[in-house]
């Protein structure tokens, strides 16, 4: 019984070596900024400013009908977390369950970026969740390109408000979006950091696929622990 738990263990092993990792992540390393609590952020007093911010622009998308997938939304789902935080995750739409309660990646897709979050030494308030495209497209399908274009000024100004350290966009089209690139693929793409008007963009998988891929798992993590050490970095 020992002898087998040994060999898997090595079997588990080599496969995170031939992965690219150094070591196993089983605690998750201590948190890069502890001044806010355990991987919190710690204020930088501009909170408020940014805030009310945050809140005039989401006072003046009111309503918005500027593209047909303001038929089929039930609300609109602008974003929530940290104003104040140095880490944005940024997705592509919202789903049923997000359309339904006007806050992002709050289904099984947000489960698994919840926890991802907590991975890294953060809470989920501590960071800033958006999505490009604030209104769920009919059936989960992808937001297609006007229907991009129509919302993309949003997200942008949330960035530009918030103006994090590091985003990390979950998925193709939040990363071609936001890098500007609408033939970049994830796989070929995702781990290497992009530059977003001065801060550092980081495309990972979408939680959505990890589900159906969770062996990819790993990969994200990867990509989550250089974010990390970005965040740690002066430059
Ligand atoms: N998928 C997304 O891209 N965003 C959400 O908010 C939920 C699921």
């Amino acid at each position: 019984m020992q002898n087998q738990i040994m060999k898997d263990v090595k079997k588990l092993l080599e496969f995170y070596q031939a992965l690219g990792f150094e070591g196993l992540p089983i605690n998750p390393p201590s948190p890069p900024f502890s001044k806010g609590g355990q991987g919190g952020f710690e204020k930088e007093g501009q909170g408020g400013i940014k805030e009310a911010d945050l809140k005039s622009l989401r006072e003046e998308i009111g309503d918005c009908k500027g593209c047909r997938l303001s038929k089929g939304r039930t609300n609109i789902v602008f974003g929530e977390g940290n104003p104040d935080t140095r880490l944005m995750f940024i997705g592509e739409a919202p789903g049923k369950k997000e359309d339904l309660q006007a806050r992002p990646f709050v289904g099984d897709a947000g489960m698994v970026l919840t926890r991802l979050i907590e991975k890294m030494g953060f809470k989920r308030g501590d960071v800033y969740i958006a999505n490009i495209v604030k209104c769920r497209p009919p059936m989960n399908r992808d937001p297609e390109l006007d229907e991009i274009e129509r919302c993309r000024g949003f997200v942008e100004r949330q960035i530009e408000i918030i103006n994090p350290k590091v985003i990390m966009t979950l998925g193709r089209i939040s990363a071609q979006t936001l890098i500007g690139n609408a033939k970049l693929k994830i796989t070929a793409i995702r781990g290497n950091f992009f530059d977003y008007k001065g801060i550092a963009l980081m495309p990972t998988f979408h939680p959505a696929y990890l589900i159906r891929n969770p062996k990819d798992k790993w990969l994200t993590w990867g990509d989550a622990q250089k974010v990390m050490e970005k965040l740690k970095s002066k430059g």
